[in-house]
């Protein structure tokens, strides 16, 4: 079956994705409720397995996403970036169509942006804060008052529902033990509850404390004080996830079925038509003092090949670089292999259509959500 399909082709099984899902299910414990990010797939297949039910509150990262999954029946969508004044009526006009549209802030010129449109409309936006807890990449500092002021500038506005404080653990990424990683879990619950107690103080209740990142969530056992996560990645896990030891090799959902172009046993090497526009140039995770991999290279089974690296990316060409004994032989042009991409959520997002199996047999075609 792997032999026929036209290469590159973006491979999804179906069964592992169900096993991570319900596991991950099975993982989060009341209070804290799934709100899972649906960024990884984009595909309403996906986020049904997710939840395990025809529709329920979901996380997506564009407004795009937010739009085609309200189309597939999804009336409770946290977009969880926050948004640019720009998209405003697009997100207006969305909201009026599903049941529940949460919009991200992080600055008073967006709160002010969000006022003003609303109250020249006479609509009304529900409004998460977005919390920077660690990852430096976006959010307000929990430890400053202007964060609590911002706050207050939205409860005041009439137009405007604060529903809650949201981070994301991003740095969960950047560690190199299981025990980092719970480390930072409980530092970003701890932080939005301390955040979440200082409003409490100025008058401020907090409905909701949304976390969430795969690393975390795969390794922790409770999320004391937080009513949400949104892990996303884990639906598919990746190379990088199984360096984190947030999952193993069995666990990783999606591959690339790639065909050899070159052959080149001189100078031990093979070429692939899997370059960097079928499974994106993530570097993946640091091994100190080694050369960084774009993905683990597998049979057609999913069985990592030893002695094959996959080196180096350009368009349209994947570089292998073949170790002395390993028979370069058995790679001949035409050769089809598999490739376990470092990070799934961006090699997916090169592809229009999703081959979906289940082990050997091809049991469906998944379309994702394009675009912004
Ligand atoms: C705001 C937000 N929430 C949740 C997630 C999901 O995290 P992960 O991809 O680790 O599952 C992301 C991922 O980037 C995110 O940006």
């Amino acid at each position: 079956m792997f032999e026929e399909l036209s290469t590159p082709a973006f491979v999804v099984d179906r069964a592992i994705v169900r096993r991570n899902c319900e596991r991950m299910r099975a993982r989060l414990n009341p209070p804290t409720r799934l709100r899972p990010h649906v960024k990884t797939h984009k595909t309403l297949e996906g986020a049904r397995l997710q939840l395990g039910a025809e529709t329920g509150p979901i996380t997506v990262s564009t407004l795009a996403e937010a739009e085609f999954f309200a189309d597939g029946g999804f009336r409770d969508i946290t977009w969880a970036v926050p948004i640019a004044p720009s998209k405003i009526g697009r997100a207006a006009t969305l909201a009026t169509r599903i049941d529940r549209l949460n919009l991200l802030v992080d600055h008073v010129d967006s709160v002010d942006a969000l006022d003003a449109f609303a109250s020249s409309s006479s609509t009304g936006f529900d409004v998460f804060l977005k919390v920077d807890c660690g990852t430096h990449r976006a959010g307000v500092d929990p430890e400053s008052a202007a964060s609590i002021a911002l706050v207050e500038r939205i409860v005041a506005s009439p137009h405007l529902r604060f529903r809650g404080l949201l981070t994301h653990a991003g740095h969960s990424y950047d560690v190199d033990s299981v025990e980092a990683i719970r480390e930072i879990a409980a530092e970003e619950a701890a932080c939005l509850t301390r955040f979440a107690g200082k409003l409490q103080v100025a008058g401020i209740g907090v409905e909701t404390r949304s976390i969430g990142s795969t690393p975390t969530c795969s390794v922790v056992e409770r999320l004391p004080g937080v009513e949400e996560a949104r892990p996303g990645n884990y639906v598919f896990f990746d190379a990088v996830q199984t360096g984190l030891g947030s999952c193993t090799l069995e666990d990783c959902a999606a591959s690339v079925i790639v065909s050899v172009i070159g052959h080149y046993p001189e100078r031990a090497a093979i070429v692939t038509d899997g370059g960097a526009l079928a499974l994106s140039k993530d570097g993946g995770a640091r091994h100190p003092g080694r050369e960084p991999e774009y993905g683990v290279v597998c049979d057609l089974a999913g069985t990592p090949i030893p002695g094959l690296h996959l080196r180096g990316l350009s368009q349209e060409h994947g570089q292998i670089a073949v170790d002395a004994g390993v028979e370069i032989e058995r790679f001949a042009i035409g050769a089809r292999l598999r490739v376990i991409p470092n990070h799934s959520c961006l090699t997916a997002a090169l592809f229009d259509r999703y081959t979906v199996v289940e082990g050997a047999e091809v049991v469906g075609e998944w379309k994702p959500a394009r675009g912004w």
